[in-house]
């Protein structure tokens, strides 16, 4: 661990897709001053969970726009969403078709191919 890591944060995650029951798994994900939410959901797919499925694409520009999600109930950047040392509950976008997890559909129905 390195000397910034204090201790670790909580994430709640909703996971599932569009057909499954809602239910939501906990994740501890080490906590250092700074951290994005999506740093701490990169973190738990290296580590602790590869099969959960997130976007994103720039990281932390703002400029893919894909990374949206709630974040304890609020729509969220989540590459500039501040980590915060309490428990934190991640969702996908409620008003898109869910794909997986904290993925929804952000095609529009014109441009699919
Ligand atoms: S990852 Fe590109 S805006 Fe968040």
């Amino acid at each position: 661990m390195s000397e910034g890591i204090y201790h670790t944060v909580t994430l709640r995650v909703r996971r599932g897709g569009a057909r499954d029951a809602a239910r939501y798994q906990e994740y501890q994900v080490p906590y250092e001053e700074g951290m994005s939410v999506l740093d701490a959901l990169r973190w738990i797919r290296a580590h602790l969970d590869s099969s959960l499925a997130i976007r994103y694409s720039c990281i932390n520009a703002n400029a893919c726009k894909t990374c949206m999600a709630l974040v304890n109930g609020e729509v969220e950047y989540t590459c500039i969403a501040r980590l915060t040392p309490e428990v934190m509950t991640v969702e996908p976008l409620p008003k898109r078709p869910l794909i997986r997890d904290l993925i929804t559909d952000i095609v529009s129905e014109d441009e699919k191919l």
